[in-house]
């Protein structure tokens, strides 16, 4: 018993000395893990701090909630980090704080989804998804999708499961969900609420939808996760998810992937989790002295579906998701 605690006592003195002799200590508030896009991001970037020599990770996952990401901003200052990086749940209520962390000195990075208050605020480099162009790529794809199979000119029902009410995500997708539904005279939309975001939400709304709702045509959910959920819903109520139900979901997580292999959902529209790599790069940046801008820099992201060459416009032509498959990294 001794030898164990003399055991314990020397690897407990090994990893306080390891993280005393840390060069920077990097600090990342995470929202939570409510979906596999969120595993990935947070794996990403744990991978990529933890792996870069002298660097030491500092983790907190608020659970979903804004004062949780608020105490843990507060408390990494406190234990004197070197870097922030950033994602809020939500995009308002973050000033105070983010200011307490710019009278610190402390260079803050945002990642994913954005602060209102960018404009007030100090940062040292932004880098998330254009959520916006997320949203109307995949209205855009359910619309030209049905040109394309000759429904063009049909009256088509369309209902909008939105992510976390006041995310940047949600603000964003559902900003070009609407804009896009503009330029589809023959999309009707007949539902829209929140399945914030998680698969358990989605299966729940969806259910709820195909019992009060008489007919629904297309899906669009605003992330992968709500999408493989309200498939479980479409499948218990009877129906042919991907057939009855056409949909499109946001994000291009493998799960999505396998699913429109499979038959049952039709397409996603990609917003990479990938951002370790990102993150390295602006900190080994920053520590040399360089300054990076104030641009939001977005990722280049594709879109994927069953049979590929939806043209979405700007740019965005669909690839076979059969095709690239085993390419996937999350
Ligand atoms: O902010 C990015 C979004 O958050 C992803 O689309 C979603 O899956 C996640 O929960």
């Amino acid at each position: 018993m001794k030898k164990l605690l003399a055991l314990v006592l020397a690897l407990v003195m090994v990893l306080a000395a390891a993280s005393a002799l840390a060069d920077y200590k990097i600090a990342f508030s995470q929202i939570g893990q409510e979906s596999d896009w969120r595993t990935a991001n947070t794996d990403s970037i744990k991978a990529a701090i933890e792996g870069h020599e002298g660097w030491e990770l500092i983790y907190d996952d608020a659970q979903q909630k804004q004062e949780n990401q608020i105490k843990a901003l507060r408390n990494f200052i406190t234990q004197g980090v070197d870097y922030i990086l950033f994602t809020g749940v939500v995009e308002t209520g973050w000033e105070e704080v983010l200011k307490e962390v710019n009278d610190e000195g402390i260079p803050l990075i945002l990642i994913d989804r954005m602060p209102d208050c960018m404009d007030k605020i100090d940062y040292a480099a932004a880098f998330g998804g254009d959520f916006v162009e997320e949203g109307r790529r995949q209205v855009a794809w359910a619309g030209e999708y049905l040109k394309s199979v000759g429904r063009g000119e049909e009256e088509v029902n369309v209902a909008i499961m939105e992510g976390t009410t006041g995310a940047g995500a949600q603000v964003g997708r559902t900003e070009g969900n609407l804009a896009a539904m503009a330029d589809y005279p023959n999309l009707k939309l007949v539902a829209q609420n929140t399945g914030n975001f998680t698969r358990a939400e989605g299966q729940a709304l969806m259910e709820s939808w195909l019992k009060s709702i008489d007919k629904i045509d297309v899906l669009i959910a605003q992330n992968d996760d709500m999408a493989l959920g309200a498939i479980d819903a479409i499948k218990a109520a009877g129906k042919v998810p991907g057939k009855d139900i056409i949909i499109v979901g946001c994000d291009s997580v493998k799960a999505a992937f396998d699913a429109i292999v499979a038959g049952e959902m039709n397409a996603t529209i990609e917003c990479t989790p990938l951002y370790g790599p990102f993150v390295v790069d602006a900190i080994e940046k920053l520590i040399a002295g360089e300054t990076l801008g104030k641009e939001l820099i977005h990722p280049v992201e594709g879109v994927y579906d069953m049979d590929g060459g939806i043209d979405c416009g700007n740019g965005a032509v669909s690839v076979k998701a059969a095709d690239v498959i085993n390419e996937r990294q999350y």
